[in-house]
């Protein structure tokens, strides 16, 4: 049953509820958040591959740039014949440039958005007949389960794109240590991290003047309208990007422009004029800052390489063996 170049899904994940309950609870907070996984539903996914094609959004094209260059060395460090792992690998749309050179045993997408999973590693399949696929269709930031039926080897994880840059460092520690148990004792983590630069570049790329992000912010409320008998008034909520220097981080908010009431699933909420629901962190690090981060989850680094205005890093890490 399982031939390579088939794909076999695992849904290992439940949902309506727990947005339900996330949602309900984020936006009761003061002040009101909530968490930046949902933006992908099958509109929130297609937003966001156009961010990655907007001019100002640097990430994912230095990201490329970056893998494509160094893809030889990597294989070089990693080898050949590993289990890759990608949580939130959703659209599968850079480990390609990774499988000539590493020909794993398998690959497993693991992303939170079952549709958009689907068409992707059906897409990957058709170009890599030879490769062997479980898409796993889970939410990374609960719980991380290989399918049970995945091949064995040195396992590989990869996690482009800055994902990392959501949690916050205490949270993002947590994360890069289930990863170690992930990959275990030698395994590798193969990771994009966005770089700290000068404040103007940074809020361009996530308040662009096409307004693509402002509409991908604002389909969290159409989303919540949707699935969740909303109603946001999608017009009375501002898109706002901004560095918090302080913090190192990126913030996306969504503001009221008005004195409002939102009801979701039968609960009332107010906003009064100004009042913002914070939607996004996306934390920046100088490569200095993230190698000592992920030491703090057992990582060594073994590359890390940087394109030449700064702008992107894409690190190589391997599990230290401690006994
Ligand atoms: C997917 C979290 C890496 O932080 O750059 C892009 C999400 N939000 N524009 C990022 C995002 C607005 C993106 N990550």
């Amino acid at each position: 049953m399982n031939q390579p170049g088939r794909i076999e899904f695992h849904d290992l994940h439940s949902s309506r509820d727990e947005f339900a309950r996330d949602v309900v609870e984020g936006l009761a907070k003061k002040p009101a958040s909530i968490p930046p996984k949902y933006f992908y539903d099958a509109k929130g996914s297609k937003l966001f591959d156009a961010i990655t094609d907007l001019p100002e959004y640097y990430p994912t094209r230095t990201e490329i740039k970056l893998l494509t260059r160094h893809a030889e060395e990597i294989a070089q460090q990693v080898g050949t014949g590993s289990l890759l792992v990608e949580p939130g690998g959703g659209s599968c749309a850079k480990v390609h440039i990774l499988l000539q050179g590493l020909k794993p045993c398998a690959y497993v997408p693991m992303d939170i958005s079952r549709d958009h999973l689907q068409m992707a590693a059906q897409e990957l399949a058709a170009q890599f007949p030879w490769l062997e696929i479980h898409a796993a269709c889970t939410d990374f930031t609960r719980q991380m389960h290989l399918p049970p039926t995945a091949p064995t080897g040195t396992r590989v994880a990869f996690f482009p794109g800055s994902s990392i840059g959501n949690f916050d460092p205490v949270g993002a520690v947590d994360f890069l240590r289930s990863i170690a148990s992930l990959v275990g004792d030698q395994g590798y983590l193969l990771i994009g991290v966005d770089l700290k630069k000068d404040r103007h570049l940074l809020e361009a790329a996530y308040d662009d003047a096409a307004g693509v992000t402002a509409d991908f912010n604002r389909n969290l409320l159409a989303r919540i309208n949707r699935e969740l008998t909303g109603n946001f008034e999608l017009s009375q909520w501002q898109h706002r990007a901004f560095y918090n220097e302080d913090e190192g981080r990126i913030e996306m908010h969504l503001q009221s422009r008005c004195a409002q009431k939102v009801t979701v699933t039968g609960q009332d909420f107010h906003f009064a004029a100004g009042e913002s629901i914070h939607t996004e962190n996306s934390y920046k690090y100088s490569v200095a800052e993230f190698i000592e981060l992920a030491a703090q989850a057992g990582f060594s680094s073994r590359r890390a390489w940087s394109d030449e205005q700064q702008l992107f890093s894409v690190q190589l890490f391997q599990v230290e063996v401690t006994r």
